[in-house]
């Protein structure tokens, strides 16, 4: 998935919004943040957490924001402007420009699911992390994030090409073997799932639902039948009869 153009665009609104806030304050208590600590935000995006890490940690705490996008490295920098303890670099989830047990805590948001051998990140995470430190991992169950409002057999069609936008599908599922084989234990698993039932401007379901238009016609499905898509979500949402649901679990975990 490349995110740039529009979609960083969208996946700031996304940020910005009701879902993007209730991560992060899920994220946030997880890593029970400290003034004077040090913390690794992984495939940091538009910078949200990062900014509130960094407001957290105080001027005394260190914080760090990686990522492979540099149009996402350049909103980060914006958004964060002004934090001095804030250092915003390009990097990669399974190649962490740090040094070993720099970290007091990790998060990473919605990132895991874009690395193909999630092991090695997680190799990486950890040797990153000081021991007895902890791990928040947000990651969507992708098989049941679903819009209800479109035709059935068209929106099984975006559904099936939007598949290809990311390499695990269920990776709550996949994970608790993997932390523990890359030395980590005491995991926790919260589901954070939620409901959309309109779709404006704000709303979760409004900017995924262009991210998912698009991407599904980059897959096959004409663009035609990618905004049919769109305006019928947008006929059942002025029906009354919109939905989006969505399935984040926030896994925790310690380093070992
Ligand atoms: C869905 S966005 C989530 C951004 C942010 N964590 C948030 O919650 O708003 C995924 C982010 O992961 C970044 N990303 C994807 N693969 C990555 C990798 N291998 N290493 C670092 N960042 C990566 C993307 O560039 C993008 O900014």
């Amino acid at each position: 998935m490349d995110f740039s153009g529009e979609v960083a665009e969208w996946q700031r609104n996304v940020s910005e919004g009701k879902a993007g806030n209730s991560r992060r304050h899920a994220v946030m208590e997880a890593l029970e943040v400290r003034v004077g600590k040090s913390y690794l935000d992984v495939g940091c995006g538009g910078g949200h957490l990062v900014r509130e890490l960094g407001n957290a940690a105080g001027t005394e705490g260190r914080v760090v924001g990686i990522d492979s996008s540099p149009q996402m490295l350049e909103n980060a920098r914006a958004v964060c402007q002004g934090l001095t303890c804030v250092k915003i670099i390009e990097g990669n989830a399974a190649q962490i420009p740090s040094d070993d047990a720099e970290f007091d805590g990790l998060a990473v948001i919605q990132v895991y699911e874009y690395v193909e051998d999630v092991s090695a990140a997680l190799e990486e995470a950890r040797r990153v992390l000081k021991p007895g430190c902890p791990i928040a991992i947000v990651s969507i169950l992708w098989e049941h994030c679903r819009f209800y409002g479109a035709e059935r057999k068209l929106n099984e069609q975006i559904n099936e090409a939007w598949r290809a936008h990311c390499f695990h599908q269920m990776l709550p599922l996949e994970l608790p073997p993997l932390l523990e084989k890359n030395g980590f234990g005491s995991l926790t698993r919260t589901n954070i799932s939620f409901l959309d039932t309109a779709l404006h401007a704000g709303s979760t379901a409004y900017y995924l639902s262009k991210l998912i238009a698009k991407f599904a016609a980059s897959q096959g499905v004409s663009e035609e039948d990618a905004n049919l898509w769109l305006s019928q979500l947008s006929d059942a949402d002025k029906e009354d009869r919109f939905g989006f649901v969505n399935f984040p679990v926030l896994c925790v975990a310690t380093a070992i």
